[in-house]
This record gives structure tokens, C-alpha cells and sequence, in this order.
């Protein structure tokens, strides 16, 4: 049986590779390669709970550092693990410093890398993110993209062979863990809270937290916000809101990461919501609910132009006036494919190898 080994370490990896996972079994030998990227029980233990994942084959415990630092730790793991399981294919995901690390290791040793979630551009090399995603598809043989303008951008840069609209596997798990939410009210008795009640807020893209204005800026307007505001902290905004000695209005409730069942069910549930995400963006709009984007630009055009996400940037009277005033009610085309992304992609992997 032909080996395929998938490379994951941060939160938005776990939820996409479970479905993914399902779809490989019993066609492939798949080893699973946990980088340690994110490694708290609420960032990454829960989602392999919770979603069924399968325990990782091997984890680098990489951990936290600087992005050198914590891409030169796994680029060393991962080229071992290369070397000693000889996999016909590296599968990596989204853009984060795991997918660089996989990506660039795999093709190092001469192996193909699929990219799961290929052609997203914010065009805003200041970002993390942009620089691995752009390294990453210029790396690989073949490429997953999640909407036409993915793969209208990878066109526009030469990438054309072996590209692949499947849609969004991050729509495969809503709308399968959307159903398995079910009714259960405890966790609004737990947080005091009741439906379309409340406003979901994230926070934790590098651009917001390290700069100590921008942070202010944004969570001196949530705490002015006249609804009760449900945050599940990031580690890095936490000990960035220490840093910067932010406390919470009352109407705010700062909660630890919250597991993706939790996090679906107050989704659904939200009045708005607000958010740095990537992954809350595009479910946000599943959901059906407003969005108020606090970033500049977003990769997920088709939210803004279908008109249930709007961009508030780091602005206090756009962010409190868009609270009032943003009340979406259009329609909400199938822009990120029809929830069956996970099976398209396998068959294409069968299809190369
Ligand atoms: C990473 C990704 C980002 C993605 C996000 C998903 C990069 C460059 N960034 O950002 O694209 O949107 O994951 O959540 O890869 N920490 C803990 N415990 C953990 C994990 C992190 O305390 O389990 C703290 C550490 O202080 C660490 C900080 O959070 O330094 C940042 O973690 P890191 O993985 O470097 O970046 P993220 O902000 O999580
Ligand atoms: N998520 C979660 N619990 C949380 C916050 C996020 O399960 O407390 C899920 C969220 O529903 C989405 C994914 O994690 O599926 C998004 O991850 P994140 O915002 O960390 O990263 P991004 O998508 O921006 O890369």
C-alpha cells in the first residue's frame, strides 16, 4: 500500500486533516506527523478527542519559539521521519509554520507535496502566513484549492498543473459536525447566555496581538460593545492582554479555547460575530451570521462580496458603528463547494500516484 504522510501542528489543521483522514483510510498507509506547533490540551489534545482523529504516529513536540527557530526544529523532524517512513506523498495544510516546514522538507528530499487549501493570497507579505502559503504552492505537485479565485491567484503566478477546485474541506467538517452539535443547552447555562443574545469574539493573528495599539484599539471597542460578548483566548493574545494591561468590561467573559464542538455550537448561535480568523470567517458564513472582520484585508473575498462580512480593521467607530448598523440578509452562495472537498481530493491523489 503506497504511504502518504500527513504533516499538522496547529489547531485549523486538525479540523481539516479529520476529514481528510477518514477519506485516506483503507487507499493508503497514512502516518500522521504531529509537529508540537500548538501542544496545550485546549489547542490541540481536544480536537484528537472530540473529532475521532487518530493519535499522531509521531510528534516532534516542536513547541513555541521564534519563526526560525520553531521551522528549523521541525524542518530537522520532519526530513527524519521522511527518511524513515519514505512516503510516496507529504500532505500539507492551510499556511501556517507546520505546512512551511512540511512542504519545504518534502520537496528537499525529492517527495510530492498536496497542498490542502492552495491559492489563498491576502496579498500582505507582512503576514506570517502569506509567505508560507506562497512558498508552499510554488512547492507542490499538487494543489487543493477551496474557491475559482484560489485558482485564478495561483494562476496569476504561473501555477496552472495539477490544480484541483474542490472546495473547502473546512465545509465538509461544519456541515458534518454541525449536525452533531445537537440541542444541548449546557453550555449556554454554563456561560449565562441564550442565542442571537451574544457576540463571538477571536483574536490572535500576529498583526493584532504584537502591536500593542492595535490591540487596544480593537478590545477598548469590544468592551464598549452593548451586548455580552463570549471570547475564547488565544494563548498569544493572553499573554499579550497581560502585556498590555487590558482588562474586560462586564459585559465581556474572557473563556479558555473552547473544542471545535463548543466553538460550532456558539457560531450557530451568535448574534455576530467578530474575528482576526481565518477558519471563523468562512464559518461564520455557513452559519449565516454577521461577520466583523478585524483585519485590513481577508483571503475569504467571497464572505465581503456576498455581503456577510464586512472589514473593520483595528477602528473603534467602524468596529462599535458596524455592530449597530451591519445587519446582513442576502443570499449566501456556495462559493467553497459542496461539502464534499475531503473526497475529491483523495480521488485526485489516486489519480497522481
Ligand atoms: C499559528 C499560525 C496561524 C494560525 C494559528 C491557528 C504560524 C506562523 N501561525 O499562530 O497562521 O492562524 O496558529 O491558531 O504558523 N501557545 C501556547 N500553547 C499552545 C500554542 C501556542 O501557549 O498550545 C502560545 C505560545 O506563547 C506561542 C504563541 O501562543 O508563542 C503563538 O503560537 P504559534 O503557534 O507560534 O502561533 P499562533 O499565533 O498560534
Ligand atoms: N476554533 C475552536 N475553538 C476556539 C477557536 C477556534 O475550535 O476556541 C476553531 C474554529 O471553529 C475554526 C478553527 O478553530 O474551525 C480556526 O482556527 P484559528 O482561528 O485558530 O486559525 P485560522 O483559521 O485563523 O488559521
Amino acid at each position: 500500500m503506497k504511504k502518504i504522510l500527513s504533516v499538522i501542528g496547529a489547531r485549523p489543521q486538525f479540523i481539516k486533516a479529520v476529514i481528510v483522514s477518514k477519506e485516506l483510510l483503507h487507499k493508503y498507509e497514512e502516518v500522521i506527523l504531529h509537529t508540537g506547533q500548538h501542544y496545550d490540551e485546549s489547542m490541540s489534545g481536544i480536537f484528537f478527542r472530540e473529532l475521532g482523529l487518530r493519535e499522531p504516529d509521531i510528534n516532534l513536540g516542536v513547541g513555541s519559539g521564534s519563526h526560525g527557530t520553531q521551522t528549523a526544529g521541525m524542518l530537522i523532524g520532519i526530513e527524519k521521519a521522511i527518511d524513515s517512513v519514505h512516503p510516496d506523498l507529504v500532505l500539507v495544510y492551510g499556511d501556517t509554520n507546520s505546512t512551511l516546514a512540511g512542504s519545504l522538507a518534502a520537496a528537499k528530499c525529492q517527495v510530492p507535496v498536496a497542498h490542502v487549501e492552495a491559492g489563498l493570497r491576502s496579498y500582505n507579505r507582512a503576514m506570517p502566513e502569506e509567505i508560507n502559503r506562497i512558498v508552499t504552492d510554488h512547492l507542490s505537485s499538487l494543489l487543493f484549492c477551496p474557491s475559482e479565485q484560489a485558482v485564478a491567484n495561483l494562476s496569476t503566478e504561473g501555477i496552472d498543473k495539477n490544480v484541483h477546485l474542490v472546495g473547502d474541506v473546512m465545509f465538509d467538517s461544519f456541515r458534518l459536525m454541525g449536525d452533531a452539535v445537537g440541542k444541548d443547552d449546557t453550555l449556554f447555562s454554563r456561560l449565562d447566555i441564550s442565542p442571537r443574545k451574544f457576540c463571538l469574539l477571536t483574536l490572535h493573528r500576529a498583526e493584532n496581538t504584537d502591536d500593542p495599539k492595535r490591540l487596544a484599539n480593537i478590545l477598548n471597542a469590544v468592551n464598549g460593545l452593548n451586548d455580552r460578548v463570549i471570547f475564547p483566548i488565544h494563548p498569544r493574545t493572553q499573554a499579550a492582554i497581560r502585556r498590555i494591561g487590558w482588562k474586560p468590561a462586564e459585559n465581556v467573559s474572557v473563556i479558555a479555547p473552547v473544542g471545535y464542538l463548543d466553538m460550532v455550537k456558539l457560531e450557530q448561535s451568535a448574534g455576530c460575530i467578530l474575528t482576526d480568523s481565518g477558519g471563523i470567517q468562512k464559518e461564520a458564513y455557513w452559519a449565516g451570521v454577521r461577520c466583523l472582520t478585524l483585519r485590513e484585508e481577508t483571503e475569504w473575498v467571497e464572505t465581503v462580496s456576498a455581503g456577510w462580512n464586512i472589514l473593520v480593521d483595528d477602528d473603534p467607530e467602524k468596529i462599535i458603528g458596524q455592530f449597530l448598523s451591519f445587519h446582513p440578509a442576502g443570499p449566501r452562495p456556495f462559493v467553497y463547494g459542496d461539502g464534499m472537498a475531503a473526497g475529491k481530493i483523495v480521488r485526485a491523489i489516486q489519480n497522481f500516484l
